[in-house]
């Protein structure tokens, strides 16, 4: 498993979230950031080339230092400096309110605890920051949901602990959020996988 997850997985991760038609939501993820963001799984670092000129320090965090590799290469030439940091999102390793925006592109469905992930990020959110994320979810048909129940427990093993039946909405908003903007619905592909939450959240 180490292997796959060493050699294999990056290069998959990288690969699977290159896709195009991810591109606007990552432009919607980014766009109005400013100061200091944390990235949580910031994986290959899609997203850095896409920050507005607002922003002016970008703190990646990440499990895999096979990915923080190629996100430390993708920050090179970029405006605001960057760091990145081998860790996971359950305990940040960074300041209580120490940064404007936390951004997380596909990683809640990935993270282990995601209620201990949000928690994280109120403690290090500043109280006029906001969380930006998008990633896919728990699909509104119950046909869906069976599938998505029923496909997770496999694909998670081969696909980076990636849950394909999170409510995102509801973890968002059950764990100290208010939801500032949610927009959901289906990216194309086959149903189960691409059912996304794209939205922005504050501190209550
Ligand atoms: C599907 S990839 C998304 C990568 C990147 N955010 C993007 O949009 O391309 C999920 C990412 O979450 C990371 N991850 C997994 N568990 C994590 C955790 N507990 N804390 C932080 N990141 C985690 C993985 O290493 C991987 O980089």
């Amino acid at each position: 498993m180490r292997f796959y997850e060493k050699h294999i997985l990056p290069g998959l991760t990288h690969l699977t979230m290159s896709q195009d038609q991810l591109l606007p939501y990552r432009q919607r993820a980014v766009s109005g950031a400013r100061g200091r963001v944390l990235e949580i799984g910031i994986g290959s670092g899609l997203n850095l080339a896409l920050y507005p000129d607002a922003v002016d320090q970008i703190v990646g965090v990440d499990p895999s230092p096979e990915l923080l590799q190629r996100a430390a290469q993708a920050s090179q030439g970029l405006t605001p400096t960057t760091e990145m940091i081998e860790g996971v999102a359950e305990a940040l390793p960074l300041e209580d309110r120490s940064v404007d925006c936390v951004v997380a592109t596909w990683t809640l469905c990935s993270v282990s605890e995601p209620e201990k992930v949000l928690t994280e990020i109120r403690r290090v959110l500043k109280p006029d920051g906001v969380f930006r994320f998008v990633g896919h979810g728990t699909a509104p048909e119950p046909g869906v949901r069976r599938w998505q129940r029923w496909l997770t427990p496999a694909w998670k093993r081969c696909a980076g602990n990636c849950h394909l039946d999170r409510p995102t909405d509801t973890l968002v908003e059950q764990n100290g959020f208010r939801m500032k903007r949610l927009d959901t619905g289906y990216a194309k592909g086959p149903k189960p996988f691409v059912f996304m939450y794209d939205g922005q959240a504050r501190l209550y």
